[in-house]
């Protein structure tokens, strides 16, 4: 059967589409599927040093797409999980993408590999379109605030206008304590704005920067580590629930509650 490739996209940097790209591939492979990334940062790679294999790097795409090397030479296997990773040319701008040979290219991937995501650059420039074209689905990622939301709708309304199916939405970076304050917008409220389907909410978490900074995908048994694992397991079946963001347990009485009941009493 044939793979999935998708691709992150979102409007506003920053948002943590290399993070996922990177911790949704990592769990995946994991899980036994064979798994490839495509960094499309022409001119600003991540994904290679996110994962810590920027010295294994010989080849790039902008080499395979000049055909000095075919796509499987260019691939660094990370030791960790297995998953592939082919790295954005270092030294072009997204110019010199060649979309018809990217669509091309990622087809015949989609042969060999489950799922092939495509790390696009922020925006909605050459990069953007490009990765959207080559894919089959998308996924927006968005943190829940004003800012990224604008842009994630204007992202949102070109892939639209593009043929696919609709894209689903991942909201990343969200704290219940800033919902509570009014800073951040519910999961509901995002979808409700993008007019989207929610595929995963991944909560804010330091433990997410901590293994950025090690250079490891985000994997392990810390909130959103969890709630990553629920996205990778999402893109296999959509059926698979959304878990909740917040914590549901009504709020532990405080101390304060127990000394006026005891004095009450
Ligand atoms: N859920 C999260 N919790 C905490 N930090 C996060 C989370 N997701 C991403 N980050 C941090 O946000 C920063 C930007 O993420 P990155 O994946 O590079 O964004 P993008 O690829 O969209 O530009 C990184 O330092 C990363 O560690
Ligand atoms: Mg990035």
């Amino acid at each position: 059967m044939s793979g999935q490739c998708w691709t992150l996209v979102s409007g506003k940097g920053g948002v943590g589409k290399s993070t996922l790209a990177a911790a949704l591939g990592a769990h995946l492979a994991l899980a036994g599927r064979r798994v490839a990334l495509v960094d499309l940062n022409t001119g600003m790679r991540g994904l290679d040093m996110l994962l810590g294999l920027e010295s294994r790097v010989v080849f790039d795409l902008g080499d395979v797409q000049e055909g000095l090397c075919e796509a499987e030479q260019a691939l660094v296997t990370d030791r960790e999980t297995g998953m592939r990773l082919l790295a954005a040319p270092q030294m072009r701008d997204s110019e010199a993408l060649d979309e018809d040979a990217l669509r091309a290219m990622c087809q015949t991937m989609c042969e060999s590999f489950d799922f092939v995501f495509l790390d696009a650059a922020s925006g909605i420039g050459r990069g953007f379109t490009a990765a959207a074209r080559a894919a089959q689905q998308a996924l927006v990622v968005t943190t829940p605030d004003d800012m990224a939301l604008r842009d994630a709708e204007r992202a949102a309304g070109l892939l639209r206008r593009l043929d696919m199916p609709a894209p689903a939405l991942v909201i990343n970076r969200i704290r219940p304590d800033f919902v509570d304050e009014g800073w951040q917008y519910t999961p509901e409220a995002c979808a409700q704005t993008l007019d989207l389907r929610v595929a995963g909410v991944i909560p804010d978490d330091t433990a997410v920067w901590r293994m950025t900074l090690q250079k490891r995908p985000a994997l392990g048994a810390f909130p959103a580590g969890r709630a990553m694992a629920a996205l990778a397991r999402w893109l296999e079946n959509a059926d698979e629930p959304i878990p909740p963001w917040r914590d549901e347990r009504p709020p532990a009485r405080g101390p304060f509650w127990n000394r006026t009941k005891r004095r009450r009493t």
